[in-house]
């Protein structure tokens, strides 16, 4: 396929199946995100959280966006700030992993940092009260931005059903609610039967790019009357199921996949034999080798060692 740039490469991403970690009876595909330009699910929603706001008007040439995010969001929004030419800046968690600052820098991105104690949420603090103090710039704000869903909504979802039809549940995990809520409206008008899963971590438990509801923030973008249902994974399944990924099906995902995966698994049992399931996987592991998620040894210690260094 051919594209004027790199924004019109986001998307259509391949619907892989599973034939050795699906339960017998059953067919779980994963949707690849990872094959995004920047490798995760995040562009989709970057480039519909800029689109959005310039068809609005609140972006105007080279206005300067900030948004706080330590991960993929940030990263595709860098990316597609470079191609349209505005500036930006990311408010991130001080212990955001190298790999990541050096993905921002390289991509033009200007860094500021929150507390490390307060985690994600601080970030959210930190760039409100700049956002506040500065009228200069545009903060899309993925948590509260409706066109976080409308990506999923509009390109999602639809290539999901283009390819398997006979969807019959469809899981992802609950970060801004955004997956969930925009891809699970759009395969429910498609068909009210289709079951939606959200894989949320165990209350006080980290895994990257997930959020747990009872720990206080509900993300505005998340209509939770999409979803049949929130099932908890902790984060020693979610890595168990990422490692077996690559060990068992030759795909390299990031955690989040495998608490995805773990939960579409768990499902099976609650679906007609015969069902196909589609999970979401929204990044490869590449950014997350340095915290040593995939090397050799006991996955319990390991999952252990990482859970303060995999979070949102
Ligand atoms: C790695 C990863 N997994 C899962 C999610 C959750 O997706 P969503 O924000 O659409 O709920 C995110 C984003 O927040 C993420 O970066």
């Amino acid at each position: 396929m051919r594209f004027d740039d790199v924004t019109q490469a986001i998307g259509n991403t391949p619907l892989v199946g599973l034939p050795h970690l699906s339960p017998p009876g059953y067919r779980i595909f994963l949707k690849l995100e990872g094959h995004n330009p920047t490798g995760s699910v995040k562009d989709r929603v970057a480039k519909y959280l800029i689109e959005q706001a310039e068809k609005s008007g609140e972006l105007t040439e080279g206005r300067r966006i900030l948004e706080p995010t330590s991960g993929n969001t940030g990263i595709a929004l860098a990316a597609i700030c470079r191609v349209k030419g505005y500036p930006l800046t990311c408010v991130m968690p001080e212990n955001t992993s190298e790999e990541r600052k050096q993905l921002l820098t390289m991509f033009g991105a200007e860094l500021v940092y929150s507390p490390a104690t307060e985690g994600s949420n601080g970030s959210v603090r930190v760039a409100r009260e700049m956002a506040a103090a500065d009228p200069e710039v545009y903060m899309p704000f993925q948590y509260g931005n409706s066109a976080n869903a409308l990506a999923h909504y509009e390109t999602t979802a639809p290539e999901i059903i283009a390819d398997l039809p006979e969807v019959a549940a469809f899981v992802a995990g609950l970060g801004t609610g955004g997956t969930v809520t925009g891809a699970g409206r759009r395969l429910k008008s498609w068909n009210p039967g289709v079951k939606i899963y959200a894989a949320e971590p165990e209350y006080g438990d980290l895994v990257y790019g997930l959020r747990n509801l009872d720990e206080g923030y509900v993300p505005e973008v998340l209509d939770q009357s999409v979803l049949d249902s929130r099932i908890k994974v902790n984060s020693l399944k979610a890595l168990e199921a990422t490692r077996r990924l690559a060990e068992e099906e030759g795909i390299f995902a990031g955690v989040s996949t495998g608490a995805s995966l773990a939960v579409a698994i768990r499902v099976c049992k609650r679906l007609p034999e015969g069902s196909d399931i589609v999970a979401l996987s929204p990044d490869g592991g590449w950014k997350y080798l340095s915290t040593g998620a995939y090397a050799p040894g006991d996955v319990a210690k390991i999952a252990e060692r990482i859970s303060g260094t995999l979070w949102a």
